[in-house]
């Protein structure tokens, strides 16, 4: 059971990933900054890493020492009290489904397992905000203040949000920006009343006038007309 939801959120995952966040140009990719595998002289303390994994991009905070602190959803601290099994590597499935849950923790984990096979960005995000960070040390021990069990939102508190709180001072996330942009350009397009009007008129030609099916077309176009 729990696979098979694993299984269809992350075929969800990837079609949203390709029809909305492809269209509306997630990643500023042009202005990152890859940095080769291995890590050890070229980091220091307080920098904020960013790493792809599936359903968004993910950030940490270095630690030094071949560590970094990081907000990640788990879904194994809800299941089982085993600490060596939570402290292995967090896998993809775990992560879905912490997500779902909205279970996450801030933890520590060397740099191979939080870049879980991806490449690494350093400090890209220095461009795209407009605050200076805050003195490395300071960012580093921000995050090291934060070890531990943690609320979890995919939009509002988010692993970017853990990021950007630790070396900005204050939260925000560029992936909830983008998502939100997205989501009012829908709104705003007036095509979207149109289409969801005839989505519902349909609805009503195939399933025949109900309230489950009048309801809807009614009130989901006037919805988007008043909203746009
Ligand atoms: C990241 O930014 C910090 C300053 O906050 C700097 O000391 C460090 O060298 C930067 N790292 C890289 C790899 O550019």
């Amino acid at each position: 059971m729990l696979q098979l939801l694993t299984f269809l959120v992350e075929k969800f995952s990837v079609v949203f990933k390709l029809k909305v966040f492809e269209f509306c140009c997630l990643k500023g990719e042009d202005q990152e900054r890859p940095v080769q595998r291995a890590p050890a002289p070229l980091l220091c303390r307080g920098d904020l890493l960013e790493v792809p994994r599936t359903l968004f991009i993910h950030f940490g905070i270095y630690l030094g020492d071949n560590k970094v602190a990081h907000l990640i959803p788990d879904i194994l601290p809800l299941l089982t009290n085993n600490n060596k099994l939570i402290r292995s590597v967090i896998t993809n499935d775990r992560l879905v489904l912490g997500c779902m849950y909205k279970s996450a923790t801030v933890r520590v984990d060397t740099l191979e397992d939080f870049a879980y096979g991806s490449k690494i960005l350093v400090n890209s995000t220095d461009k795209v905000m407009k605050m200076q960070p805050l003195a490395s040390d300071c960012v580093a021990r921000r995050a090291e203040k934060l070890i531990g069990e943690f609320p979890y939102s995919l939009l509002w508190n988010n692993c970017e949000h853990f990021g950007t709180y630790c070396r900005y001072g204050s939260a925000s996330s560029q992936q909830t920006e983008k998502f939100c942009e997205c989501l009012k350009s829908v709104i705003r397009d007036h095509r979207s009343v149109i289409i969801s009007g005839l989505l519902g008129l349909v609805s009503i030609v195939y399933f025949g006038m109900a309230p489950s099916t009048t309801l809807p077309t009614i009130l989901i176009p006037f919805t988007l007309w008043m909203a746009g």
